[in-house]
């Protein structure tokens, strides 16, 4: 049995149904702070059964200590985190301690029961601003906010974990930009108030909730000036997991990984995609550079064909069709519906 921390979320809650489609089974452990059970009654509805859940907190032992008394866990997919990086700017105690401190306990509680199989959540941030495009693996690592250090530190720790004690298998899966939804338009991603990322921005004033995109800078050093990033899709996203679960037990060494596409695209480039597929104008205006914002990031995934045998297969208008989707049949996400 997998155990999948933060799998009531946005990509946990894709990755239960591509566990399901591979036969694997698992059990969801979520504090919802960011998520709702509805989420997880979708992803009954689309794989046609119910979804183990138990209501917890990955920084309460006791909480934690439960499932491994009721499931018999093998591994462990962890997602539960926090991830807005303004938030963690103003708020860096509360991304320490949920997102290290709610790893470290973790880390111990798998221990205990012996279960010493991990499959981390981390992210392109870690690469701070590169030098140059694509990213492989081996780039130099640094960050300019919270959020990206917890990354940091939690990817450490298990790197230390593991020279400490051999037993312990890590995947390191660093993401790039996840967008899309699954294809029947029942689960997506529900940001909490006015979304900070761009494709909830776009789908949002797409389905009349906002007015107008502000385009962050159009003076970057890109195709035409706006901001370049490797979107994936969640789905593909999702079905790197299940390769790396499948990977895990033959592992001699911590893996990092780059789940990414390869191709990069420009903020105007995904409006026009959406506009496209949606047949629904955009509005926008450039404005300013947000702070900490980077010219361009996408990734050589050429490291995680080989070594997992995974690529991405959906295309950015794919990716667009199924945000419009998710969107237009849930303007109000997972609320009032
Ligand atoms: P999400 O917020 O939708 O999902 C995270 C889930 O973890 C939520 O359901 C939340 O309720 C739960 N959670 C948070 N703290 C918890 C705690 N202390 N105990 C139990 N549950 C807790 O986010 P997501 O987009 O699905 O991201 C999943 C993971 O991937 C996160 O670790 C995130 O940092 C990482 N990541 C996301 C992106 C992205 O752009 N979405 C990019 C790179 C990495
Ligand atoms: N953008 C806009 N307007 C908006 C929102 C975003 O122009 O309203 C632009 C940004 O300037 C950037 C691009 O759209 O050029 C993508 O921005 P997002 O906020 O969607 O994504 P980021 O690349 O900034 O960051 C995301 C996650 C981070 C994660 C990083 C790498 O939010 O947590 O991808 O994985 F670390």
């Amino acid at each position: 049995m997998i155990l999948v921390t933060g799998g009531a979320g946005y990509i946990g809650s894709h990755t239960c149904i591509e566990l399901d489609n591979e036969g694997l089974d698992f059990v969801v452990f979520d504090n919802l702070c960011n998520s709702s059970k509805e989420s997880l009654k979708r992803v009954s509805q689309i794989i046609g059964k119910d979804v183990k859940f138990i209501e917890g907190d990955i920084r309460n032992e006791t909480d934690l200590q439960k499932i491994f008394d009721l499931y018999d866990i093998d591994s462990v997919i962890h997602f539960a985190g926090l991830k807005a990086v303004g938030e963690s700017i103003e708020k860096p105690l509360a991304y320490y301690d949920n997102n290290v401190i709610g790893t470290i306990k973790l880390c111990e509680v798998m221990a205990q029961n012996n279960c010493k199989k991990i499959v981390f959540s981390s992210s392109a941030t870690v690469y701070g601003d590169p030098h140059t495009t694509p990213i492989t693996e081996d780039f130099p690592l640094s960050t300019t906010n919270p959020y990206g250090r917890t990354k940091l530190f939690i990817e450490d720790i298990l790197k230390d974990l593991f020279t400490s004690d051999h037993e312990w298998k890590v995947i390191l899966l660093r993401y790039f930009n996840p967008i899309g939804a699954h294809k029947s338009g029942l689960i997506g991603e529900d940001p909490n108030g006015i979304p900070n990322n761009l494709m909830p921005y776009i789908s949002q004033t797409a389905v009349g909730k906002l007015e107008q995109l502000s385009v962050f800078g159009d003076d970057y050093d890109t195709h035409d000036g706006t901001g370049v990033r490797d979107y994936i899709h969640v789905v593909d996203l999702a079905e790197g997991h299940v390769k790396a679960i499948e990977k895990i037990d033959s592992l001699e060494n911590v893996l990092t990984v780059n789940l990414g596409t390869g191709k990069g695209y420009s903020v105007l480039d995904i409006v026009k995609a959406f506009e496209k597929v949606s047949e629904k104008k955009i509005p926008y205006k450039i404005t300013a550079r947000r702070n900490g914002d980077i010219a361009k990031c996408f990734a050589d995934p050429s490291y995680a064909k080989s070594v997992l045998g995974w690529e991405a297969k959906r295309s950015i208008d794919e990716m667009c069709e199924d945000s419009w989707r998710w969107q237009s049949k849930n303007p109000n996400g997972y609320k009032n519906n």
